[in-house]
């Protein structure tokens, strides 16, 4: 990539994947669903590959996922597939509310650091699921199907509360789910469900109750857009002094991230499905941002705002809430002249006024994003490697880019 080109134009976001894998996941429980606005991504894949794998037909056709699951499918995931995605433990759930039975391996720590399933377990444990650790295996069996309990989760769990809620579908009598995730993916997948037949209701303190019906029936439903995928090209527009028409886009779940690039200068107009930036000349710092989970500022998005702050005049502070181990992509923007102190869970970022161009990589997926973002603003060439992160959640992350003017292209490397 060369930086130093503005961005300037419209792009359509894409379909969220945060909100497609889980909906992936409880198609197990229809015979037939179809999926549109699904985006065409490596972890889409992944657990595409999964179905196919239980057993379950799935085809694509453009943006839109066909998967049929009319005969009972397996209830085995390898261990290999389980690699491939770290999030595949969301069809835990999914598995035993089909099959009664389900065995995966134990996912692993990840890039992000430990990533305990504790609440996944204690959840469906409640709901009679009898779970036993197998040599690196999980054992779940609930022969006598699933009922329904009252979990309260010690922390908004996202993967938790989506495992949970896709096992209650069917389980006999009522579940409700208290401090249970507010991010827009569980209303996405609650909408999915409720296409299908099911029966929750989220309350308006984010408790969710799922009242168990006997089986789900065949459904249509079209994934909500990509909150951080729009964050992202907001931050690439933001940096490249440039000016994006983002449609598509649900501001609505966007509230915390829009007053931070009007915080950093940047002019934002707001519409029904589209947002409007448009940079100033020269980036403000931006106020402490600490990362919380929905409706506070999201975790994934720290990484593309970081790059951005790098830019700006004055300090930024980050505060990483969520995952303990989310600053790696620090350690890169470095090597492109980011000035970035990391304390724990702080980082403090002074702005400088010009990144240059290094050979760096990906560390994760977002932090991978982060650095694109920041090659965009920076002098001369930068060689982004390990892209395989980027590729599990941006769709066409570089044609998108060069569409809105910039100078990147992807290279085959031995
Ligand atoms: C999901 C998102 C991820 C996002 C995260 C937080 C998907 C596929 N991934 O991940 O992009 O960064 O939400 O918004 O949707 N935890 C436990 N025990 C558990 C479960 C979680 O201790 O049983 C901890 C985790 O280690 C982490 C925190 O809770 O520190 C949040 O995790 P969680 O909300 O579950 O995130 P994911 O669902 O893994």
């Amino acid at each position: 990539m060369n930086g130093l080109r503005r961005l300037e134009g419209t792009l359509r976001v894409q379909g969220s994947k945060n909100a497609a894998l889980p909906i992936l996941a409880a198609a197990l429980l229809t015979p037939k669903s179809t999926i549109h606005n699904c985006p065409d991504l490596s972890d889409v894949a992944a657990a595409i590959h999964i179905l196919e794998d239980l057993g379950c037909r799935c085809c694509r056709e453009g943006s839109s996922v066909t998967v049929t699951a009319d005969s009972c499918p397996q209830s085995f995931i390898a261990d290999s597939l389980m690699r491939e995605m770290r999030s595949s433990v969301v069809f835990l759930g999914a598995m035993v509310a089909r099959c009664g039975k389900a065995r995966i391996s134990f996912p692993g720590g990840c890039e992000l650091g430990p990533r305990p399933i504790d609440m996944h377990l204690s959840g469906l444990q409640k709901m009679g699921v009898f779970i036993r650790d197998d040599g690196g295996y999980l054992d779940c069996r609930a022969e006598n199907g699933l009922h329904g309990a009252r979990i309260a989760l010690p922390f908004p769990s996202v993967g938790a509360t989506e495992n949970i809620m896709i096992a209650a579908c069917t389980a006999k009598g009522t579940t409700e789910i208290h401090n249970a995730a507010r991010e827009p993916e569980i209303g996405g997948l609650a909408d999915f469900l409720n296409a299908a037949g099911a029966r929750i209701r989220i309350a308006p303190d984010g408790t969710v109750f799922i009242e168990g019906v006997k089986q789900l029936h065949e459904c249509e439903y079209t994934v909500i857009a990509d909150r951080i995928a729009a964050a992202t090209y907001l931050c690439a527009a933001a940096v490249s002094g440039g000016r994006l028409l983002l449609t598509g886009a649900d501001p609505g779940h966007l509230t915390a991230c829009i007053p931070l690039y009007e915080q950093a200068g940047c002019t934002v107009h707001i519409r029904e499905d589209a947002i409007e930036l448009q940079a100033p000349k020269r980036l403000g710092a931006l106020p402490i941002v600490r990362t919380m989970p929905y409706p506070g500022f999201p975790t994934d998005a720290q990484a593309p705002f970081m790059a951005m702050s790098s830019l700006a005049a004055g300090t930024s502070v980050f505060v990483e809430n969520i995952f303990e181990n989310r600053y790696k992509h620090a350690g890169e923007l470095a090597r492109m002249g980011a000035d970035i102190k990391l304390e724990g869970r702080v980082a403090v970022v002074e702005g400088t006024e010009r990144l240059h161009g290094a050979s760096v990589n990906c560390t994760d997926l977002r932090g991978g994003a982060a650095l694109v973002v920041a090659a965009l603003a920076a002098e001369g060439e930068t060689v982004v490697r390990e892209i395989r992160h980027i590729e599990r959640g941006y769709e066409a992350l570089e044609k998108n880019l060069s569409l809105l003017g910039a100078d990147i292209r992807r290279v085959a490397e031995d």
